[in-house]
């Protein structure tokens, strides 16, 4: 199969493609999402054989407006109204119980609940105005870092789906937060540019992580949050500003890619030999989550056999998300220097 790629005037080309249950991938302002129709059943098993995805893996159902949710779910509880009245469309996406039959069980991984989101960039909102509710997991193939940009996707996925939607590059970087909402509670089952804090501002509801978020030994209530993920070939190793002088010194006889902050960077005086990705420009996690997934896909090469990704102590903004994906790369390996 030849995957062609369409630039934004060719949206009525790939919503003729989805409706006849070909696979497009579309850009959001979080990462590309694999594009299927949510009730076509044949795209949608397609879906899961292009990215090698687990089948018990439910799938976000994307919408263009709020009237689509009603279609499927039996209640919208009040703080999920006000959820997605604040914060869609963006990138926040809302586990809801669903009526029965209403989405195959190839979409839901056989729950009860089904997960929602209304991505924030009109050119992808138009694409499901036409073709209606699309399914769209992170257009990559399953357990490697998230595209954000398209030849990120056409790495990956080159020869297995028909198209890709060129939007650029996208410019949250990493993926949404996904919430359950019951009428007492909203629980934080992956975190994203919607942060606690903004969630319960927003709501003035208690807002908890989900406990395997806080004890990585405890199940995950989101059953994509239990498989590896973001793991470039090359091991990755998460060190401390403060620590990367002694981690260049204990791993000396590796050959080491950095990735982390310009300034960070500039401070270390490193040899020319060191192979180095620029996430931000100072120590700004809300920067070095937009070139996170990239430098994972640029430092994975064969040159290097070992990376040095800078970790956030903080737990504000963007930082909680950032570590909560660079920790899964790293195999939760964060570096301890010798006391
Ligand atoms: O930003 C995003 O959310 C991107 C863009 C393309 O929209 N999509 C994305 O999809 O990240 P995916 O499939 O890679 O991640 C969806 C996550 C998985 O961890 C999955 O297990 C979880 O959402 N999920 C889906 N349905 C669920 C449900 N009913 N209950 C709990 N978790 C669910
Ligand atoms: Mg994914």
């Amino acid at each position: 199969m030849k995957t062609t790629i369409y630039k934004p005037q060719d949206l009525e080309e790939i919503a003729m493609i989805l409706k006849q249950s070909g696979l497009v991938a579309f850009p959001t302002e979080t990462v590309y999402g694999l594009g299927a129709r949510a009730e076509d059943e044949e795209a949608v098993s397609k879906v899961y054989q292009a990215k090698g995805r687990p089948s018990d893996n439910p799938l976000i159902v994307h919408v263009s407006a709020i009237e689509e949710v009603e279609k499927y779910v039996t209640e919208i509880p009040k703080n999920a109204k006000i959820l997605m009245d604040t914060y869609w469309p963006g990138p926040l996406t809302i586990v809801l119980p669903i009526k029965k039959g209403m989405l195959s069980n190839i979409v839901t991984g056989g729950l009860t609940t089904c997960a929602f989101r209304m991505p924030d960039l009109k050119l992808t909102r138009q694409l499901i105005e036409q073709t209606g509710p699309l399914v769209g997991p992170s257009a990559n193939t399953s357990g490697k870092p998230s595209p954000t940009k398209v030849m990120h996707v056409y790495h990956d996925l080159n020869g297995k789906i028909e198209g890709i939607l060129d939007g650029g590059t996208t410019t949250v970087g990493v993926e949404s937060t996904v919430v359950e909402v019951t009428t007492e509670e909203i629980l934080i089952l992956r975190p994203g540019a919607i942060t606690k804090e903004m969630l319960e501002e927003t709501t003035g509801t208690s807002v908890k992580y989900d406990a395997h978020l806080i004890k990585e030994n405890e199940a995950p209530k989101s059953p994509g949050m239990k498989y590896k993920h973001y793991s470039p070939s090359v091991p990755v190793v998460i060190v401390y500003p403060e620590d990367f002088k002694q981690a260049l010194e204990t791993f000396k006889d590796e050959r080491i890619a950095i990735m982390a902050s310009q300034s960070l960077i500039d401070s270390l005086a490193l040899s020319e030999e060191v192979t180095t990705y620029y996430l931000s420009e100072g120590h700004d996690s809300q920067e070095a989550a937009i070139h996170l997934f990239d430098a994972l896909r640029t430092l994975d090469s064969p040159q290097n056999t070992l990376i040095l990704a800078e970790g956030y102590k903080e737990k504000v903004g963007l930082a909680t998300a950032y570590m909560n994906r660079l920790k899964k790369a790293a195999a939760q390996h964060i570096y301890t220097p010798n006391q």
